[in-house]
């Protein structure tokens, strides 16, 4: 079983894949965390408890002095009882008081997995996950905890989420929730995340832990660019390959915070969660409050291991769109080919010659809608631009079908414009604060998604869209993020919960589309990558990575957002050069590289293209048909890091049974008569020989692993190569 109970030794032991997590009720009630790590086969556990009598360390009166909760390591902490480390959560009655001291009351173990009402949750068969529910209870203020942790079979993942529930007489309000506390005994580690920027998103970055707390999250409504509701911790020297690492994704895409505290005697406390700031929760009587949840993994096997956790982790019980195993088409999107700049006639151009290089899918991007020639009006008003698209979309969609093409086309759905119809008649669907000066960012506002009337005047507009003409695919943006968070319809005392509502109504929006049009596959999108996090991957199976195309600014945002999320779910376009973000220009042969890597198309205008060109379009579009389903379901090994190797990057994809892979490599910066340089590979049979499909070339699996593979000597900056290897 994968979730046991040693109810001698109070034990918990959860082992999820070749892992374990394991904590137990101690003397006083307490949840007290022991272990999380490679998997144990015993539950002899008990000596990983190390209460200890400190100074300065409080403790329930009636209880001995090492039931101190601020000297052992947690599994949900408490907030004003003695534990001065991060709490978990904040209660707040109507008293004004905030100290807390929930107890373990009971527990269950069950198959299957529960979902989240109203937020996104992993899921499995009752065949393949068990759950574990401990309920925890404030006997003071009657608030209760529940502790929900789901085990995957075959999977390193534990998703861990928290209900509160309000179980006394009165109101109560909830200041800080946590989805999980994580402790950990040993404090010698290093914290890892991903931050970064419009256009320049996920990045790594590694540091120490300091004595006191660390922090990253976001407050711009979004989960965004600027950091990702993700974090490891590293043991030192963990690399690619080697070293323990734990892992957590929040599945989540609003305001997060992540809190790593080192603590005096060395024990390391982390959060993960709704940020606080500006959050609080009104809790009726008999009311419920759900946390989001959140996906944790630990890896011996450094980054790689943590990284493949998370890959199957994510595809097999995150991602639940009809799309999920299924090949994605290739699309044009007209973007960067016309802007705003486009009709029907330069659409149709577009998928002539589209449809006549094999690729799959018209993407009409922003600008066909209400009256908008440029970014300064009209999002909420969707509805045909009729002067660029005469007779709506209904025509051109069906003589791009004739071309044999899929069509697919871009809304803005959580924004609005001062110049639109829907501002003239629903001023007050608008976040905002009435007198003060608003915050517009690329001249729009933000829809108060916490409302209702909004979510239910978005789902008609946009399902009478969809209605009107044969559209496959939705590219869902957000080009901004969110300022004076204040709903007009929120009484004074609960506008702190706007932030989560908005959230939930952007969510339960996704959910009623999904709902309607189970096929429809969306891609999400925020200024590129800035809402690119677990949670969206519950509603859509891809999302664009970022705004910036260029193929060697992609090698790092690619490969930061591979720390975590899939190959499958990251929208990677062949781009036009000189590129309209760098002004660099890579050879067409290079980019068609690092865009096979994801969910791939073109974002350029193929009426411009060189005959060379399109004849690489033609063996691009080639190589995804046969490599498709090596990148979508394959495992990725990064063999270069390119935050730290400057001069090339190389990774390969290998099918699951090892019988296919492919190596692709990006030469960033030539060095004149520099080095020939050779990667070892991995991931294959050493047993086996591989033969490239190109050259025929033949090697042995275990010379390509030990003594590695010949990179060609380029002579370029920004060239590449890519190659198939089949198992002979
Ligand atoms: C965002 C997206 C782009 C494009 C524009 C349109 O920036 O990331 O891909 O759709 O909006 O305005």
């Amino acid at each position: 079983m994968p979730i046991s109970f040693d109810s001698e030794r109070k034990i918990f032991k959860l082992d999820a894949g070749d892992t374990s997590y394991a904590f137990m009720i101690e003397k006083h009630n307490y949840l007290s965390h022991l272990y999380y790590g490679p998997e144990l086969s015993t539950m002899d556990l008990e000596y990983l408890y190390r209460p200890t009598v400190r100074g300065f360390a409080p403790y329930p009166e009636g209880m001995q002095p090492e039931a101190s909760r601020d000297v052992t390591a947690q599994e949900y902490s408490a907030f004003g009882t003695g534990d001065y480390r991060t709490p978990g959560f904040i209660i707040r009655d109507l008293k004004g008081y905030t100290a807390t001291d929930p107890h373990y009351v009971s527990h269950k173990i069950y198959a299957g997995k529960p979902g989240k009402p109203g937020l996104p949750a992993t899921f499995g068969k009752e065949a393949e996950t068990q759950t574990l529910e401990i309920l925890l209870r404030d006997e003071f203020s009657g608030v209760e905890f529940t502790l929900y942790y789901s085990v995957f079979e075959g999977e390193n993942i534990i998703a861990r989420s928290v209900k509160v529930a309000n179980c006394g007489s009165e109101k109560v309000y909830i200041e800080k929730v946590s989805s999980c506390t994580l402790d950990f005994w040993d404090g010698d580690l290093e914290f890892l995340h991903l931050w970064g920027s419009h256009c320049r998103e996920r990045w790594v970055e590694r540091e120490k832990l300091i004595h006191g707390v660390q922090s990253v999250g976001s407050m711009r409504g979004l989960s965004s660019h600027q950091h990702n509701p993700f974090f490891a911790l590293a043991e030192p020297g963990t690399d690619e390959t080697h070293g323990r690492i734990y892992g957590a994704a929040l599945l989540y895409s609003g305001n997060f915070l992540i809190e790593v505290e080192k603590d005096q005697f060395e024990l390391v406390r982390t959060q993960i969660g709704i940020n606080p700031e500006n959050f609080e929760w009104e809790l009726a009587p008999g009311a419920e409050f759900h946390a989001p949840e959140v996906i944790l993994t630990v890896s011996d096997k450094g980054l790689r291991g943590m990284s493949h956790n998370f890959h199957n982790g994510i595809r097999n019980h995150l991602i639940r769109s009809w799309w999920k195993d299924r090949k994605r088409p290739i699309l044009v999107n007209n973007w960067e080919g016309t802007y705003f700049n486009f009709n029907a006639e330069k659409l149709l151009n577009i998928a002539r010659d589209a449809a006549a290089l094999g690729i799959e899918m018209l993407v009409l991007d922003d600008g066909w809608f209400g009256h908008r020639n440029d970014d300064s009006n009209s999002l909420g008003d969707w509805f045909v631009f009729e002067e660029k698209l005469p007779g709506g979309l209904n025509n051109l969609v069906k003589e791009i079908n004739k071309l044999g093409l899929k069509f697919g086309l871009w809304f803005e759905p959580e924004m609005i414009s001062k110049d639109s119809e829907l501002y003239r008649k629903h001023p007050d669907w608008v976040l905002e604060i009435p007198g003060r000066t608003r915050s517009l960012g690329r001249w729009q506002m933000v829809l108060d998604m916490s409302r209702d009337e909004v979510v239910d005047y978005l789902f008609d507009s946009i399902c009478a869209i969809l209605d009107s003409a044969n559209i496959e695919y939705i590219k869902w943006d957000a080009n901004r993020h969110l300022t004076e968070v204040a709903s007009a319809v929120m009484p004074p005392e609960r506008q702190k919960e706007v932030s989560h509502r908005y959230v939930l109504g952007m969510y339960r929006l996704h959910e009623r589309l999904l709902e309607r049009y189970p096929k429809l596959l969306i891609e999400g999108c925020s200024g590129g990558g800035g809402r690119f996090d677990a949670g969206m991957l519950y509603y859509v199976p891809q999302i664009w990575t970022s705004d910036d195309s260029d193929a060697i600014e992609r090698l790092k945002i690619q490969y930061g957002t591979s720390l975590v999320y899939p190959c499958s779910t990251m929208g990677a376009h062949v781009s036009d050069c000189p590129n309209h973000q760098t002004a660099r220009s890579t050879p067409f042969e290079t980019r068609g590289i690092v865009a096979l890597s994801g969910t791939f198309g073109y974002e350029l205008d193929l009426n411009k293209m060189t005959q060379e060109e399109r004849d690489l379009i033609k063996k691009q579009v080639a190589d995804y048909h046969k490599y498709n389903h090596i990148v979508a379901n394959g495992d990725l090994y990064r063999l270069t890091d390119p935050f730290t190797e400057p001069r090339y990057t190389v990774w390969m994809q290998v099918t699951k049974d090892k019988s296919e892979f492919l190596l692709s490599y990006v030469q960033s910066r030539m060095i004149p008569h520099g080095p020939l340089y050779s990667v070892r590979l991995d991931g294959l049979d050493p047993a086996r020989r591989y033969r490239n499909s190109e050259t025929g070339e033949e090697f042995s699996g275990e010379a390509l692993m030990k003594a590695g593979f010949m990179l060609p000597h380029l002579f370029t900056d920004g060239t590449g190569a890519i190659y198939h290897f089949q198992a002979v």
